[in-house]
């Protein structure tokens, strides 16, 4: 989504004619190591191998399509994350992809969780995640929701309104419970990316805007609520960013907010949270910072603004969800059709259309996201022709793959594999044109194992009760 750029006419033949940032592979075959998982490698063969194991042998176990976690990889992400912001509290922002299994990963690398739901914050709840280490969000979380919370314990309740703080002053009166708050604020900073993913410019949703004050003011009522723990603030300044000058505008605000209120109450608030929002590599255009060079860009951009504002270095916290699960999934897809349609001029592209589509990654259509993929079942000697891989469903923007480029001999049958399809794939999926949503498997060490399981047809039929139990 960092390129967005008009659909032209584009010839399917001339480098030339392809979006300035995709570079024509010199070898089709060769995986650039940003991109793919850790294990993912390509067999002498010629087969892609994930977690020991080649995609002909995965798919032959799960069917087509599948999204393939590598386990080893997503914990070692998560770790990574813990250990270079050390003193930091990292919580895995579990809307990009959340199950049971992963919700234990997460637990045993040591991290909290960032939950934004009824349904995340059960899940966590039932794979027996401990509720102190998690993080409630959301601009309009149900009273049901907010009772789960306050009862089993849920360590952090951001608070994003005026309403949510009086249904939280009832709540913790009548359940007999306290609850310990962080403030969402809107830093009014413009995020680089695109704008349904940047969070904390003002015309937007979510938390108490700083400039207009209402922020200062949710803090100070909060910290007079007999029931509510006011800790600290919280923003988030959108997602796929990857550089710091967004998180150092928004701490300077944020820091300054701290100071206020300081002055206003004489209290110090132990916490600040950055949110998420670190971005990933989805083509060989993109160059994410490492964690450890986010920590310490981070930490220096604290440390300066707390001193010039005479304060302790608070309690800090970061949300990353996307650069913990991203990398770490493949979509695995199987070509049903390839057709080349002339596009006037003389111009041609191909189509290359797979068993998925929008419904398993609505990305590129919702925020213009680029991908990239490769030929997966086997290697080629073809010579690569600029492709755009599309899905199956009843629409022109079901695009999964607005460029890249693939061997001219793809055939019905072969498969292809997306990289960096582990966050908000699964996790934004729908059952768009009554598709059932494909499994997520976890492979290591040559084995695969089920996270999530495939739809049936039967399961989108029993949520119709137009039809009798015995027609199904
Ligand atoms: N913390 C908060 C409060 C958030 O709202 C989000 C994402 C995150 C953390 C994690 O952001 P991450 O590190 O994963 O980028 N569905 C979109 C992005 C919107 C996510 C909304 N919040 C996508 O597919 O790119």
């Amino acid at each position: 989504m960092t390129h967005m750029h008009v659909a032209g006419s584009l010839h399917a033949d001339a480098v030339s004619v392809a979006p300035q940032w995709l570079v024509k592979p010199t070898d089709v075959n060769a995986l650039d190591r940003n991109l793919w998982s850790d294990s993912t490698t390509r067999r002498e063969s010629g087969e892609l191998a994930i977690g020991g194991l080649s995609v002909n042998e995965i798919v032959a176990q799960t069917g087509s399509p599948v999204y393939v976690m590598d386990e080893v990889d997503f914990r070692g992400r998560a770790l990574t994350w813990r250990r270079a912001f050390e003193g930091w509290h990292v919580y895995y922002a579990s809307k990009s992809f959340l199950c049971a299994t992963v919700a234990r990963w997460i637990a045993e690398e040591g991290l909290s969780l960032d939950v934004s739901s009824m349904g995340e914050l059960t899940v966590a709840l039932r794979a027996g995640f401990d509720p102190a280490r998690m993080a409630l969000h959301g601009n309009n979380k149900s009273e049901a929701e907010l009772r789960l919370a306050l009862t089993s314990g849920v360590g952090r309740i951001v608070v994003d309104s005026s309403d949510e703080i009086g249904r939280l002053e009832r709540l913790t009166a009548e359940l007999g419970v306290r609850a310990q708050v962080l403030i969402r604020v809107t830093t009014g900073v413009e995020a680089h990316t695109h704008e349904y993913i940047a969070t904390a410019h003002e015309d937007q949703k979510f938390g108490f805007s700083i400039s207009s004050g209402s922020a200062l003011v949710a803090m100070v009522r909060c910290y007079h609520s007999p029931q509510i723990d006011l800790v600290g603030i919280h923003s988030h300044i959108g997602s796929q960013i990857f550089d710091t000058n967004g998180f150092e505008v928004a701490t300077r605000r944020t820091l300054k907010l701290l100071a206020q209120f300081r002055e206003a109450t004489g209290v110090a608030l132990p916490e600040l949270d950055l949110g998420g929002g670190f971005g990933i590599a989805y083509t060989s255009d993109d160059s994410p910072s490492t964690p450890y060079e986010l920590a310490k860009g981070l930490s220096e951009i604290v440390a300066h603004e707390c001193r010039a504002f005479g304060m302790d270095v608070p309690t800090l916290s970061i949300e990353p969800g996307r650069a913990i699960c991203g990398p770490a999934g493949t979509a695995v897809y199987t070509v049903g059709t390839t057709k080349t349609v002339e596009v006037g001029g003389g111009y041609n592209r191909r189509y290359i259309s797979v068993d998925g589509g929008m419904s398993d990654n609505i990305r590129p259509a919702l925020y213009a996201a680029e991908y990239s993929a490769v030929l997966a079942g086997r290697s080629s000697t073809a010579r690569p022709v600029l492709s755009r891989v599309v899905g199956l469903h009843c629409e022109g923007g079901d695009i999964l793959v607005r460029d890249t480029f693939l061997p001219d001999d793809v055939r019905p049958g072969d498969l292809i594999a997306v990289p960096a399809s582990g966050a908000y794939s699964r996790s934004m999926a729908s059952n768009y044109n009554h598709t059932p949503r494909p499994p997520v498997v976890s492979v290591k060490d040559g084995k695969v194992s089920t996270l999530v399981r495939r739809e049936t047809l039967d399961d989108l039929l029993a949520l119709d009760a137009g039809i009798a139990e015995e027609d199904r």
